[in-house]
């Protein structure tokens, strides 16, 4: 069946949509909205395969709802339906995102293929493989945890982030623990940790048709105190060859031997990211305390959104290393509309010494604040219930300038 949300501010025009694609076996109109707010509001509840829009409208017009839903549903394609048969018009709405255009009055005919046709691209497409909400619940993952850490902007220690987790987690729970490199270009897990390790992501990508948990294990490499690490590619031409249906083959096999697995990522939403975000139970996203971290944050955050994560499973970890920074935690929550689960606090020396040496935090500066904060988040993860109480960590009031960002 494709799910059809009809936007059109005359209600009858509505009703007389709705009775026409009646007649279609394949096609059902499962809601209707009388403006592009309202449009939004409900493709966003409903996740339809197609979006009739009309342009004209009181409040948000359609191109507008139009330009939204491109940014905030991709997976909504939006046919617009105007009076209006300028060029002008067309271009408009073709920039906003729509993929078709139906001109007033148009025949039950066309409608029906033009909506057809925007069906069947994106379903080649594979737009559709984000899933109604209406749908049945996703099975329980089984196995490990796997946490995903991202950020919008490079630099702001997500790799810093992952490693050190990685270590609470051991240090902290215990439990076995492997940390993947999933940033395929410049991946900096190997140099952080300084592990002198010969196999890499890319071994276990030529030999994806008979992977199993012994090879996979062959690849691994040893950091302290037990922790495994996979490691990413040595050179950026081969990040490419690792595609999403090997980041779920190799997360797969190794969230049945270990009970967490920790993923970096690049600062790009490359597929391989896309999946691995797919199939994780918890992601982390590290931000910084400049304006550009705290817009790249945001979008982020609701690329998630979109994306139909959990905001319990979310953990936002803003690291404050930028020693000229002034904005405070407070006013950060405010702009993201999202509690900020920890602030890490600026430690060039200890930081940068870690690096140095290639040997984590946890380890080399285990009662730190910022070891203390890790170790937190870890026992964190391991119970979710806890992350709601446990590590919510006031964050920091700064003497600094309060800052805005507009929407
Ligand atoms: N809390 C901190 N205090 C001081 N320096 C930090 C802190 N966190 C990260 N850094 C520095 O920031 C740099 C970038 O960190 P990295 O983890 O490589 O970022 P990303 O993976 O997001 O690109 C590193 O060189 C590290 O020394
Ligand atoms: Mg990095």
């Amino acid at each position: 069946m494709i799910r059809v949300v009809v936007v059109d501010d005359i209600s009858s025009t509505r009703e007389n949509l709705k009775k026409l694609l009646s007649f279609e076996d394949d096609i059902e109109v499962v809601g209707t909205a009388g403006d592009g707010r309202e449009g939004i509001e409900v493709s966003r509840q409903l996740q339809p395969h197609v979006v009739l829009m009309d342009v004209n409208m009181p409040g948000m017009d359609g191109i507008s709802a139009t330009e939204a839903l491109a940014v905030e549903l991709p997976q909504c394609p939006v046919v617009i339906m105007s009076v209006q048969g300028e060029r002008d018009y067309l271009r408009r709405a073709m920039q906003s995102g729509a993929r078709e255009f139906l001109i007033k009055p148009f025949t039950g005919d066309e409608l029906v293929a033009s909506i057809r046709r925007v069906y069947e691209l994106e379903a080649k497409k594979g737009s559709y493989s984000v899933k109604p909400e209406a749908q049945a619940p996703e099975p329980e993952k089984q196995g490990g945890k796997v946490c995903v850490v991202l950020s919008g902007k490079g630099g702001c220690g997500k790799t810093f982030v992952a490693i050190n987790l990685a270590m609470a987690l051991r240090v902290e729970t215990s439990a076995r623990v492997c940390l993947v490199d999933l940033d395929l270009q410049f991946g900096d897990v190997g140099v952080m940790m300084n592990l002198d390790h010969a196999k890499t992501i890319t071994e276990l990508v030529d030999g994806a048709g008979t992977l199993d948990w012994e090879f996979v294990d062959d690849v691994l490499a040893d950091g302290p105190l037990g922790l495994r690490i996979l490691l990413g590619p040595f050179s950026p031409e081969y990040g490419d060859l690792v595609r999403a249906e090997h980041v779920h083959q190799i997360v797969d096999i190794l969230r049945r031997e270990f009970d967490y697995v920790v993923v970096d990522t690049g600062s790009q939403l490359s597929e391989a990211t896309l999946e691995a975000i797919d199939i994780s139970d918890q992601v982390i996203v590290v931000g910084a305390l400049t304006i550009p971290a705290i817009k790249d944050t945001r979008l982020m955050l609701k690329m998630l959104e979109s994306l139909r994560v959990d905001r319990d499973h979310i953990s936002v970890v803003v690291n404050s290393h930028d020693a000229h920074a002034v904005y405070d935690g407070p006013s950060i929550e405010r702009n993201l509309k999202f509690p900020v689960r920890v602030q890490l606090p600026s430690e060039p020396r200890l930081v940068g010494g870690s690096i140095h040496r290639g040997t984590p935090l946890l380890v080399t500066h285990p009662d730190s604040e910022i070891a203390e904060l890790m170790k937190g988040l870890a026992r964190g993860l391991r119970s979710p219930d806890a992350l709601a109480e446990e590590i919510r960590v006031p964050v920091k009031q700064a003497g600094g300038r309060r800052f805005s960002l507009r929407r």
